[in-house]
């Protein structure tokens, strides 16, 4: 059964190419449960999709032409498969990348006709490019009849992403977005790429996320420059990746940088919590995760430094309002929190947060239950 929001994204399709599409598919945003910059350090992360999600419908076309119109915009784009050069702007240089990642890769796409609608929230670290270029890619999956195991179209979206749009992101937004199921958070093992879905469900809690409304400035930079920085440090420690240091104290001995030793201590000790989520979820103590979601977060803030003045007062006061814990979500420098909250508070924490935004002069945040969803799919 289509939801209102996917009946508005079939309607402008009629409308625009007056015809039916083949089909209508699905992919989610996501939060970050536990885990952050650990993707790129072949190391653990948790997310979770959420309802948020891109819809997508399209219908294939004879030639190699792409009209992909947004609801969210009105406009309407035209590439041609045929010439597409990496380093493409705009929305559309998702859904290229994908057309793109896919032929770099060996496979035949042809061109199509597609409208897409999206209630991920924008530039909010929910993954919303993800979401885009994981529901293109399963759209084009099954327009073009091509057998591609779920993992390995979380690998083709990624390519997209760091080749063709040219952000040098790991593999968890994508994962996230593809290999999620309802009710379960994903733990995933970035190195080799083992999962396991951790049930995520307990009727006294659940998980705020709001979104603090910062613009980011310089992401892109800072993202890069953390990414660098951890590099170097597993040159200098003479492992592959932060994901192989075991001795935690015998690295930091070894490396001369204040910076580069909490960049280390950052990666190792949020790994560590990863797994001790896994476990606390897995015996169904979902209150035990509280403390890791604050600590988390003081080591962004204090050893990765990619917190910001609104995230970090967002954070604090859903503690003051009775969060069990709360931490920033996703790449950083501004966008979202999670904080755990009893069941039926989650808009009463959201509005202490709302006031101390006031009282600090910043703009009003906005913010939502987060609920455990399905990863991409066909839905018509
Ligand atoms: C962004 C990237 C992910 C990951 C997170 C930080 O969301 O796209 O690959 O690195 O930041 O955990």
């Amino acid at each position: 059964m289509l939801e209102q929001r996917d009946e508005t994204v079939v309607n402008a399709f009629r409308t625009g190419y007056s015809a039916e599409p083949a089909g209508v598919w699905v992919a989610p945003g996501r939060v970050n449960l536990i885990g952050e910059h650990t993707d790129y350090n072949d190391g653990f992360v948790m997310p979770f999709a959420l309802d948020q999600r891109v819809t997508l419908a399209a219908r294939p076309r004879p030639d190699s032409v792409w009209s992909v119109t947004s609801v969210n915009t009105g406009r309407t784009e035209v590439f041609d498969a045929d010439e597409l050069q990496p380093g493409m702007a705009g929305w559309q240089a998702y859904i290229a990348g994908v057309v793109w990642a896919l032929r770099e890769s060996g496979h035949d796409v042809g061109g199509a006709d597609l409208t897409l609608g999206s209630d991920v929230p924008l530039g909010s670290g929910l993954s919303s490019s993800a979401a885009l270029e994981c529901a293109a890619l399963t759209a084009l999956v099954d327009l073009n009849e091509l057998t591609i195991e779920p993992l390995q179209r979380a690998i083709l979206a990624r390519k997209a992403e760091n080749e063709f749009v040219g952000a040098p992101t790991g593999l968890m937004d994508q994962a996230a977005s593809t290999l999620c199921v309802e009710g379960h958070a994903l733990f995933f093992d970035c190195r080799d790429h083992a999962i396991r879905q951790v049930p995520l469900a307990d009727p006294a809690l659940e998980i705020l996320v709001l979104n603090t409304n910062t613009p980011h400035a310089h992401v892109d930079g800072e993202y890069a420059a953390r990414r660098a920085s951890c590099e170097e440090a597993a040159r200098l420690l003479g492992v592959p990746a932060l994901r192989d240091v075991t001795d935690l104290d015998a690295a930091l001995a070894k490396l001369d940088d204040d910076l580069l030793r909490r960049r280390v201590r950052h990666v190792v000790t949020e790994d560590a919590r990863v797994l001790e989520a896994v476990a606390v979820l897995e015996q169904g103590r979902l209150a035990d995760l509280g403390p890791l979601l604050d600590a988390s977060h003081v080591s962004m803030r204090d050893d990765f430094e990619i917190t910001v003045p609104t995230i970090d007062l967002a954070v604090e006061t859903a503690r003051e309002a009775g969060a069990l814990g709360a931490r920033m979500t996703g790449g950083g420098f501004g966008g979202c929190i999670i904080a755990l909250v009893p069941t039926g508070t989650a808009d009463a924490v959201a509005g202490r947060i709302g006031e101390a935004f006031a009282a600090a002069g910043y703009a009003a945040p906005a913010h939502f239950v987060g609920r455990p969803s399905a990863g991409a799919r066909r839905i018509a």
